[in-house]
């Protein structure tokens, strides 16, 4: 369980960036988490990793308050998930395989053929082992976000995978099939079901995706509610900004 009480944040004292956020999660959810650029949603993440600090406020991970943590005990709670990290970054210098296995060698004390067995098996899952001794610039845009996918999963069983704009910046059609891997890759049913926060500015590939949608405005949190309440929110701005969502109804 993932619970946000009071939290508040901002950088070098300017405007709040998150004002009184409060939220709970479970692990097993399909959440996305919506909202304008600059809006906070990244920093909603680093949040939970303990990767920034609160001014105020708690962040309980499984009941344990991560804010007052120290670096080696955050440790176990990171292992808690797998991040793909917004624009997918990968290290350029380091062929495909160098990529997904950087978190293995990590992580888990497995012989070199074990994996590269571990590297091959997930690059498979993700249809992309012929690209194993690709370097970055080789790889087109999906193909990268792919890797990037195959990297946060490699090393760590995650209760849940956070991803920052997994589909962002892809054609519809590439983005379509990232959502459709985003959905396989959430396997089980609750409670045990491996469930995702997906971070986007698109409402359409969050609604193939997600189940829970929660849309930041002014550091606060402006919505929190399933597909119907979606649909039906009399909010100016957050039907302004699903708008794409009601343009594509009328020509279904
Ligand atoms: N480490 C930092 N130091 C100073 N300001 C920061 C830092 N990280 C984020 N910010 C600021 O906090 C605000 C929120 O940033 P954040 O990256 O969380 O937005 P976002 O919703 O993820 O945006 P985008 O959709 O463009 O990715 C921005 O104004 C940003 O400039
Ligand atoms: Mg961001």
């Amino acid at each position: 369980m993932i619970e946000f009480q009071n939290v508040s944040l901002s950088f070098n004292n300017n405007h709040a960036v998150l004002n009184d956020i409060s939220f709970k999660a479970h692990f097993y959810e399909k959440i996305a988490i919506l909202g304008m650029s600059g809006g906070g949603k990244t920093t909603l993440l680093r949040l939970m990793l303990g990767l920034v600090r609160p001014d105020s406020g708690k962040i309980l991970i499984d009941g344990q308050d991560i804010v007052t943590l120290s670096e080696s005990e955050l440790r176990d709670i990171r292992m808690k998930f797998s991040i793909v990290f917004q624009e997918g970054a990968l290290f350029d210098s380091l062929n495909v395989r160098e990529n997904v296995v950087f978190f293995f060698r990590e992580y888990s004390s497995l012989s070199e053929e074990e994996i590269e067995k571990k590297a091959r098996e997930l690059l498979g899952k993700l249809g992309i082992e012929e690209a194993i001794d690709l370097m970055p610039e080789e790889l087109s845009g999906g193909m990268k976000r792919r890797v990037a996918i195959a990297r946060a999963l490699a090393g760590c069983n995650p209760r849940m995978v956070l991803y920052d704009e997994a589909t962002s910046g892809l054609d519809p059609l590439t983005a379509d099939n990232i959502c459709s891997l985003i959905n396989d890759l959430a396997k089980g049913e609750p409670p045990e079901r491996t469930g995702f926060i997906i971070v986007t500015h698109k409402v359409t590939d969050a609604i193939k995706v997600a189940e829970r949608f929660i849309y930041l405005r002014s550091a606060e949190i402006a919505f929190d509610g399933d597909i119907s309440a979606l649909r039906n929110t009399e909010d100016p701005e957050l039907r302004s900004f699903t708008e794409e969502l009601h343009i594509a109804e009328k020509y279904i």
